[in-house]
């Protein structure tokens, strides 16, 4: 394991980070937990890693709030479909908004709806699987884990199976402006996205009025029927991106970095191929291993005094799931991949009241992918040849080449 030191976090930002940071930032968060847990940024924003430090922030509404509709002026400008698009986003409101777009959707995803989802899945997953067969080489990325999520997603929305394609690039563009720092073209990019998805969103909704489906399985239709209030009509469409989106990268690398990390633990894959099993409590460990979700952000409504650093009203706190989730106060030995943890209260999902409307669908789509995969494909091997997603808040693969037996 690397040797850590206080000179790595010297000065450290998370807009220009370390060399070697992007690739592999476990020695850094190891390094920033221990000598700067409350970590100042030259913009006058703050790091911040320790467990109890963000379970309390998130748990936190008064003190802590989500809304970014200050923060994300200077990132998007204010006048730009990025901006509107993530300040009307569920995830970055305060209530009332959030009350009311949240209910909607944990309605939608509640446990029998999501029990309802499993045939769908394993259909989806066993035809991903057939498809690989006979294959010499394949992109685990590209030929399985990020289409699990598109489908199941898109039978949330009831989107006619050729629509799907385009919107994996829409959510990595529209995830990917969320980054620390941006170039233009990301911004561009990220841009037309909002609008090409909008586009499409506006006529599926159109003709979703005309012909409702059953809101009991159909998150539009209850989105547009809502007993909780009429959303307006931006409200809807931004509200259906957000959920498209929310569902489908993170879940992508939940899938990919189990693939993955497995062959950096023989001993582990071992153990989960005598006992599959193992899956159970072994899918929260890939999750708090590598967090698919790495960075969550909140804004002080007050000043407050964090570990003997003063923090003024109105800061952006960058919460590093990715490091509380390896903070060696709340895990034993976390450095270490261990499928049969318990307990194991990672913040993967955040907590409090954000927290991931779609855990449990999330945890039941990495289950059966991984155990599906690895009963079909036990002597899958990675080339070597893994691209990683380049991003600091999304931890994942853009490539994972592989062979299957
Ligand atoms: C492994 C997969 C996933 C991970 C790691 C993940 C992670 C997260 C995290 C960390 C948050 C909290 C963000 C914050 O407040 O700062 C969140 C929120 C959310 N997630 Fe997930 N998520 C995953 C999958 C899903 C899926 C499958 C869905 C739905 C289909 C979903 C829907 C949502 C929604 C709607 C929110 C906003 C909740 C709110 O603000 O109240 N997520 N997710």
């Amino acid at each position: 394991m690397t040797e850590i030191s206080r000179d790595m976090i010297e000065g450290f930002n998370l807009t220009n980070p370390p060399e070697g940071f992007v690739d592999n930032p476990f020695p850094f968060y190891r390094a920033l937990l221990k000598y700067a847990p409350v970590c100042p940024q030259r913009d006058g924003s703050y790091v911040l890693s320790r467990f109890a430090d963000l379970d309390r922030i998130y748990r936190d509404t008064t003190l802590y709030i989500s809304d970014k509709k200050q923060a994300f002026l200077p990132k998007f400008g204010g006048d730009t479909p990025l901006y509107e698009h993530h300040t009307t986003s569920l995830v970055f409101n305060d209530p009332p908004l959030h009350t009311r777009v949240r209910k909607i959707m944990v309605g939608a995803l509640n446990a029998r709806a999501i029990a309802n989802m499993e045939p769908g899945l394993i259909e989806t997953i066993d035809m991903l699987l057939d498809d690989m067969d006979g294959e010499e080489d394949v992109d685990l990325i590209e030929d399985f884990a990020s289409k699990i999520p598109i489908q199941i997603i898109g039978n949330m929305f009831d989107m006619p199976m050729a629509d799907r394609e385009p919107l994996r690039d829409w959510s990595l563009a529209i995830l990917g402006a969320l980054e620390p720092t941006l170039t233009d073209e990301q911004l561009a990019t990220g841009n037309k996205a909002v609008v090409d998805f909008k586009v499409y969103l506006k006529d599926l909704t159109d003709e979703r009025r005309k012909n409702p489906g059953d809101p009991a399985t159909d998150v539009l239709t209850r989105l547009i029927e809502s007993e909780e209030g009429e959303l307006s009509e931006t409200e809807l469409l931004q509200n259906c991106i957000f959920i498209l989106n929310a569902g489908h990268e993170t879940t992508t690398n939940l899938i990919g970095n189990a693939l993955a990390v497995l062959h950096e633990f023989p001993d582990q894959m071992a153990a989960l191929k005598a006992d599959p099993d193992l899956i159970k409590t072994g899918v929260d460990e890939f999750l708090r291993f590598l967090s698919p979700n790495q960075l969550g952000n909140r804004e002080t409504t007050e000043d407050i005094e964090i570990d003997g650093i003063q923090i003024p009203k109105g800061s952006n706190l960058h919460l590093v799931i990715g490091a509380a989730n390896r903070d060696p106060a709340q895990f034993e030995y976390p450095d270490v991949l261990d499928l049969s943890r318990k307990p194991n209260r990672h913040l993967a999902f955040a907590g409090g009241p954000h927290l991931c409307v779609g855990f449990q669908l999330a945890r039941m789509e990495g289950r059966i992918a991984v155990t599906r995969f690895l009963n079909r494909y036990p002597n899958y091997k990675l080339t070597g040849k893994a691209e990683l997603g380049g991003r600091l808040r999304f931890r994942g693969y853009a490539k994972l080449p592989a062979t299957l037996n």
